[in-house]
C-alpha cells in the first residue's frame, strides 16, 4: 500500500472514493461545502434526513451519479468542527480504513488531513492515518489455508493537499510507511505459533533481514557460545526445553562505527509454559506471545535500515522457551549468571528476568550510549496498568521523560511506576546473592529491581508490555507495540 499526497481541485479530481469530513456541530470544513455545492447539497440532504450525524467513527458510503469523476464519497465522523482531539482523530482514521475494506477500490483519495487538531501537526496527522490505516489492512495469513482472508484491493491511498505540502506529506507518508512496516513484522513474528515461531526461527529470520538490508549485521550465538561466555542463568532456562536457544543480535549501522549505540534488548522467549512452576493451562496459548519485546526489537531494526536512520541501533534478542522437563530448572536451584551473580530460582516461571539479566551483561561489549529492554515481563503490570500503558522504570530520569515523551507523542503510551531502593529488600535470599522473585507485592518493581543489578554501568530504561503487546478475546492478535514508542524516540535522537 502506497501513501502519496496529491493536488487537484474538487471539479478537477478523478477518484473512485474521496474521504471527507462531516462535523457534527459548527460550520463544515471547506471541502465538504464545495464538495455539497458541486453535487446538489446530497451531503446537507443526508444530514438534514439524518443519515449522518457527524459522531466521531461514523463513517457513511455514499454514491455519486454516473457523470461524476468522484465515484463514490466516504463521509467520515469527527465530532465538533474545531473540537476533534487527538484519539478522536485516530478512532476516526481508523474507522475510515476499515470502511474502505468494504469498498472495491483500487485507489482512493482522502481530505481528511483537513482537520485541524489542536497542538497536532500535518505529519502527526499523516503517521496516524497511515497507522491506523495499515492496523485495519493487516490481516494474518501464515497458518490459514481455507479461511485465508481475500487480498486487499485497494493499493494507492492519496491524501489531498494543496501542492506546496506535497513533499512534506510524502516525507511524512514514507516515514509512518517503514514504522507501519515494523509494527508489521512484530506482529508477524508474534502472531506465529511456538510451534512455527522458535528461537532458530527466529535468528534464520534476523540473517533474513540482515540479507535485505545493507546496513543490517546479524550475529547468532549458540549455547556452546553462550557457554563460553559464563551466560549460566540464560542456558538454565533453555535446559528445559528441546529447541536450543539462541542470542541474536542485529546492528543498524547507519552513523560512524564510533557513536555509541542505543541497545535494544527484547525477550525473545519463543512459549512460557512456566517450566516447572507450571502456568494454569487456560489461556496458556496466549504465551506464545511471551517473544513479543524481540519482535519489536526485530521491527524497530527493519524501520531503522529501512529509513537509512543515521544513527547506530543494536538489538539484541536472547530466544528460548520455557518447559517442563527432566531437565529443567527447579524451584530452589542456584544459577550464576554472566555477572557473576549468583540467583537462587524459587519460580521458576520468572524466567524473562533470567535470560535478559545475561543478555543485559552481553551488551555492555557494545558500549552503549543507552540500554532499553522491552518485555513481557510480569502479570503484575496488566494488573496495575491494564492493557493502554506500558509499564516504564529506569535508573535514569531523562532517559525515562524522554521515552514518555516519545510515548506519549505516538499515542504509543507508558507510564513510569517507582523503582525505590525500597523495594530491593524482597529479593534477598538465604542461599544466593539475588532471589528471582520478590513476592507478590509489587511485582513489576520488583522484577525491574532484579533488572537493576545488572545493569548499574549504563543508562537503562525497562519497558513491561505484558498488558500492551497483545489483545485477547474475539480480537486476539499482536498490536506491534512499542514499535511506535521506540521508532519516535529513535527518529528524535537523529
Ligand atoms: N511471561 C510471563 C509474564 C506474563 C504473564 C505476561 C501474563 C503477560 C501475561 C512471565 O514469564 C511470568 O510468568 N511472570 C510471572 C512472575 C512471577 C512468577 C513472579 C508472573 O507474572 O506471574
Ligand atoms: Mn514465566
Ligand atoms: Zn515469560
Amino acid at each position: 500500500m502506497q501513501f502519496t499526497a496529491k493536488s487537484a481541485s474538487t471539479k478537477t479530481l478523478s477518484t473512485p472514493c474521496l474521504l471527507i469530513p462531516i462535523y457534527s456541530k459548527g460550520k463544515q470544513a471547506e471541502i465538504t461545502q464545495q464538495i455539497d455545492n458541486e453535487h446538489l447539497q446530497i451531503i446537507t440532504r443526508l444530514i438534514k434526513q439524518g443519515d449522518m450525524t457527524g459522531k466521531v467513527s461514523e463513517t457513511l458510503l455514499v454514491h455519486l451519479t454516473a457523470d461524476s469523476k468522484i465515484k463514490r464519497l466516504l463521509l467520515v465522523g469527527m465530532g465538533e468542527a474545531g473540537k476533534t482531539t487527538p484519539t478522536e482523530f485516530i478512532k476516526s482514521a481508523s474507522a475510515s480504513a476499515k470502511a474502505l475494506k468494504k469498498v472495491s477500490a483500487k485507489t482512493i483519495c482522502s481530505s481528511l488531513l483537513d482537520v485541524e487538531i489542536k497542538d497536532k501537526d500535518i505529519e502527526w496527522k499523516v503517521r496516524q492515518t497511515v497507522l491506523a490505516s495499515r492496523e485495519a489492512f493487516y490481516q494474518y495469513t501464515d497458518t490459514l489455508t481455507k479461511s485465508a482472508p481475500e487480498a486487499l484491493n485497494l493499493n494507492s491511498y492519496y491524501f489531498l493537499v494543496p501542492a506546496n505540502q506535497k513533499n512534506i506529506i510524502n516525507t511524512a507518508s514514507l516515514t509512518a510507511t517503514s514504522i507501519a512496516n515494523g509494527i508489521e513484522t512484530a506482529k508477524r513474528l508474534a502472531n506465529l505459533p511456538g510451534n512455527f515461531c522458535t528461537p532458530t526461527y527466529l535468528a534464520d529470520t534476523a540473517k533474513k533481514m540482515a540479507k535485505n538490508h545493507e546496513s543490517l549485521n546479524v550475529t547468532i550465538l549458540n549455547e556452546a557460545k553462550m557457554e563460553k561466555l559464563g551466560m549460566g542463568s540464560f542456558l538454565s532456562v533453555s535446559r528445559g526445553s528441546r529447541q536450543p536457544a539462541k542470542l541474536i543480535t542485529i546492528e543498524h549501522q547507519g552513523a560512524a562505527k564510533d557513536q555509541k549505540p542505543i541497545v535494544l534488548v527484547g525477550k525473545g522467549l519463543t512459549f512460557d509454559a512456566g517450566g516447572i512452576s507450571i502456568k494454569p493451562s487456560s489461556g496458556m496459548d496466549e504465551m506464545k506471545y511471551d517473544m513479543c519485546g524481540g519482535a519489536s526489537v526485530f521491527g524497530v531494526l527493519q524501520m531503522c535500515a529501512e529509513l537509512n536512520l543515521p544513527i547506530n541501533v543494536t538489538g539484541v534478542v536472547p530466544a528460548s522457551e520455557n518447559l517442563p522437563d527432566g531437565d529443567a530448572n527447579k524451584p530452589g536451584d542456584v544459577v550464576t549468571s554472566m555477572a557473576g551473580l549468583t540467583i537462587e530460582i524459587l519460580n521458576t516461571d520468572a524466567e524473562g528476568r533470567l535470560i535478559l539479566c545475561d543478555a543485559l551483561t552481553y551488551s555492555e561489549k557494545f558500549n552503549p550510549d543507552v540500554v532499553i529492554d522491552i518485555a513481557t515481563l510480569t502479570g503484575a503490570c496488566v494488573v496495575a496498568l491494564g492493557k493502554h500503558a506500558t509499564g516504564l522504570l529506569g535508573n535514569n530520569e531523562e532517559l525515562a521523560n524522554e521515552l514518555l515523551n516519545a510515548g506519549s507523542k505516538a499515542n504509543d503510551k507508558a507510564w513510569q511506576l517507582p523503582l525505590w531502593d525500597e523495594y530491593q529488600e524482597q529479593l534477598k535470599s538465604n542461599f544466593a546473592d539475588i532471589a528471582n522473585i520478590g513476592g507478590p507485592a509489587g511485582g513489576t518493581i520488583t522484577a525491574a529491581c532484579f533488572l537493576s543489578r545488572f545493569t548499574e554501568d549504563y543508562q537503562w530504561a525497562h519497558l513491561d508490555i505484558a498488558g500492551t503487546a497483545w489483545k485477547s478475546g474475539a480480537e486476539k492478535g499482536a498490536t506491534g507495540r512499542p514499535v511506535h514508542l521506540l521508532s519516535e524516540f529513535i527518529l528524535n535522537r537523529c
